[in-house]
């Protein structure tokens, strides 16, 4: 039985309900808000932790459509599986190996653990687009740090650059180290067989929420067949999850997964086939735009694959900021995902209809006709990054806030990050050089989100460590 019908049915008896929650399923806020389907475990509804009915049923179903070894439905989103996942592979003090364009959930992970972590070597292309992780980087860090526990990858990454995870997963099985994929963005990925977990990733976590319809929250979290001990994995897994998730997960969000997983088994395929139809539409219409360029389509071959629902719209030739796109778009009512200094991304979705899409193709047509040439120089670099210690010890070290243009060659106390992305662009224990302050700066003055620990960072203020400077 689907877990929203048997909470429908439920609903519409008349039981008294001597239990939490407190609004007892009774509509006395007068809203909409789904108070009649709101319960906790109460019997006949099965324990996500310990699951032996409904809930196993719906993680087993889950399985079956991923093909997965076991998998597992998150109420705390993908942060949740990042947390769970690392902690799963990760004792404290030990050595993680990730790519620099983690999400912020990667870092406060190693953050609580006291990991220790290395970088794969990570490169941009000119727009500040992380590409793919290369197989030899991988291979070399692998070689100098064989006592790591994981390795931690993006895949794709918010931007839609998808790496080689069949040649990256093989090199870490090399080494008998696990590959966890952060699949966040590519929940979807699976109908057309490119998911990281039939690449031969050994855990690989998706936030439904993304790219699916499903309720924002809800994400599920996967171990493949193939995974190293995936027996010990399993009950590792298990535990991780009943202390990152909620002890009270909101049935709401289960049944939303539920109802998720259930549609893209029975109508994913058909429904994908339509909004690749419709991206075919909207490329023949935005590919011969003079000034904006969009990067499925113009920029082949730059990445080992990209993630074609993202429609990532780079304006290195245009007059206008990513930033000023972004409130452009929104003047014509459509509401971006992101904008960056040089770009702006929309997402796409099995749920945008061709009239959506091409509403979209429409007005950047127009746009694009308004705007100038510009040849806008920007470099990316993988900037070599110092760190005097573990993220752990820098937070919990002796700090002092200080304007940022005096912080040079002081080491930072806090996470700086433009949210989105949520990749730290500094972090504790990080030597902070003139170029990252330069990068800051830049991200302030084209009006990007940025945030840090502490809050202050929008008055240009950072707290860093008192004693060390370099
Ligand atoms: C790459 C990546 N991983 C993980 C997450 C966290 O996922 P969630 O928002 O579902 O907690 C995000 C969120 O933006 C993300 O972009």
């Amino acid at each position: 039985m689907r877990l929203y019908n048997k909470l429908k049915k439920y609903s519409e008896k008349n039981i008294l309900a001597m239990h939490m929650p407190g609004h007892k399923r009774k509509q006395i806020l007068k809203n909409n808000l789904p108070y009649k389907i709101d319960i906790t475990e109460i019997d006949g509804f099965d324990n996500l932790y310990h699951p032996t009915g409904i809930l196993k049923e719906c993680q087993e179903k889950l399985s079956k459509v991923y093909n997965s070894y076991k998998s597992y439905y998150l109420v705390n989103g993908g942060t949740s599986g990042i947390l769970v996942s690392i902690r799963s592979l990760c004792d404290i003090g030990d050595k993680i190996i990730i790519a620099k364009n983690c999400h912020k959930a990667v870092f406060n992970s190693i953050e609580l653990l006291n990991l220790k972590h290395e970088y794969i070597k990570t490169s941009f292309d000119e727009n500040g687009i992380c590409l793919d992780i290369k197989s030899d980087d991988l291979k070399k860090c692998l070689e100098s740090n064989k006592d790591a526990k994981c390795v931690l990858i993006t895949s794709p990454t918010y931007e839609g650059v998808i790496s080689d995870i069949h040649s990256l997963a093989s090199i870490c099985h090399e080494y008998n180290i696990p590959l966890i994929v952060d699949e966040a963005h590519g929940a979807h990925l699976f109908l057309e067989n490119k998911s990281s977990l039939q690449k031969g990733a050994d855990i690989v976590l998706n936030s439904l929420h993304k790219t699916l319809p499903s309720l924002t929250q809800t994400a599920v979290i996967h171990i493949s067949s193939k995974a190293i001990n995936r027996e010990l994995l399993d009950k590792k897994m298990q535990r991780n999850i009943s202390i990152f998730c909620s002890s009270s997960p909101s049935y709401i969000l289960m049944a939303s997964i539920d109802e998720c997983v259930e549609f893209i088994k029975k109508s994913g395929n058909r429904y994908y086939k339509r909004l690749k139809e419709n991206l075919e539409v909207f490329k023949n219409k935005c590919k011969h735009l003079e000034h904006i360029k969009v990067i499925n389509f113009n920029y082949v071959g730059k990445y080992f694959d990209f993630d074609n629902t993202k429609i990532v719209i780079i304006l290195k030739n245009a007059n206008i900021t990513g930033h000023q796109l972004m409130q452009r778009l929104k003047r014509q009512n459509i509401q971006c995902e992101m904008a960056y200094l040089n770009y702006v991304i929309c997402m796409t979705t099995i749920c945008d209809s061709k009239k959506d899409i091409l509403r979209l193709a429409n007005v950047l047509c127009n746009i694009d006709k308004g705007l100038k040439f510009s040849n806008k120089k920007l470099e990316f670099e993988d900037v070599n990054q110092i760190n005097t210690s573990t993220i752990y010890e820098a937070v919990n070290g002796k700090q002092t806030l200080i304007n940022i243009d005096k912080s040079i060659n002081f080491v930072s106390a806090e996470f700086v990050y433009a949210y989105p992305p949520g990749i730290p662009i500094l972090i504790p224990g990080q030597v902070i050089t003139s170029d990252i302050i330069n990068h800051i700066k830049e991200l302030i003055k084209v009006g990007l989100n940025l945030n840090s620990s502490s809050g202050e960072i929008s008055k240009g203020l950072l707290y860093v460590l008192d004693n060390i400077q370099n």
